[in-house]
């Protein structure tokens, strides 16, 4: 196998004094779709933040194309081409959905896909109807969609992903799967959290598992479903 785009060794982060991430260790092939799932408190979106330097961890490595991000500017991270899709939406509330996707473009680093605002429009066509409207008056799942075209139009090499589906109807969820595996297509790595499991199962060439902090498996989608015992002790509700 080759390099892994993003590699993620051994991290340990702390919100004050709880220690909450207890030597993550996870790696990205380039091309791939990599779901990191577990219940709710397991840890997911800290890895995600702490990737992105916005939960510093206080020790370990995250590497992107083998240059060692960790404890870096969330800033730095970004321009060296990893993107954040919060699971709080992030606008310009008081800005148009124009300006938002404007304010995300950037130029991405060396031999990352180039996004148009054009081809946002073509993923989420409701975008385009709204894009003279201020951002604070469209729908919830209109506003998490522009999160994602935001943080797609600064060329990312990898772009995580927070739980893009949560509260969305049926028929919108459907179609961000689609556009992840678009994308995914089109040469972005993506590390997604994912609540829905059958959307993860479905986009994901692999998907890690957390507990107390830890991957405990990692595994093709399939491997996930011939271990049910995994499926029992830490996803099950
Ligand atoms: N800002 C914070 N300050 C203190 N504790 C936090 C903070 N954010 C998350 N936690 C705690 O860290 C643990 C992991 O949370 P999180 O990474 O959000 O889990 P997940 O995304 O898997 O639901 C939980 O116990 C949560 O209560
Ligand atoms: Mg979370």
């Amino acid at each position: 196998m080759s390099d892994p785009i993003l590699s993620v060794e051994n991290l340990h982060t702390y919100y004050g004094k709880s220690h909450i991430l207890h030597g993550v260790t996870m790696d990205v092939q380039r091309g791939e779709v990599v779901s990191l799932l577990g219940r709710n408190g397991s840890g997911r979106s800290t890895t995600l933040k702490s990737i992105m330097g916005l939960a510093p961890p206080s020790s370990g490595h995250v590497r992107l194309d083998g240059e060692d991000l960790a404890g870096q500017r969330s800033y730095t991270i970004c321009r060296r081409g990893l993107a954040y899709v919060p699971e709080e939406r992030e606008i310009f509330l008081n800005l148009t959905v124009d300006e938002n996707l404007e304010m995300g473009q950037q130029k991405g680093p060396e031999g990352a896909t180039k996004w148009t605002v054009d081809q946002m429009f073509t993923y989420f066509p409701r975008l385009k109807e709204r894009r003279n409207t201020r951002a604070g008056s469209i729908s919830g799942g209109e506003q998490q969609m522009l999160t994602m075209c935001r943080s797609l139009l600064g060329n990312p090499l990898v772009i995580l992903i927070d739980e893009p589906t949560e509260g969305l109807a049926p028929k919108i969820v459907t179609v961000v799967g689609e556009v992840i595996k678009d994308i995914n297509k089109q040469g972005v790595s993506v590390v997604l959290v994912e609540q829905k499991l059958t959307i993860a199962m479905k986009v994901s060439h692999r998907v890690c598992v957390m507990g107390h902090g830890q991957i405990v498996f990692s595994g093709t989608p399939q491997a996930l479903n011939d271990a049910p015992e995994i499926t029992e002790e830490w996803l099950a509700v």
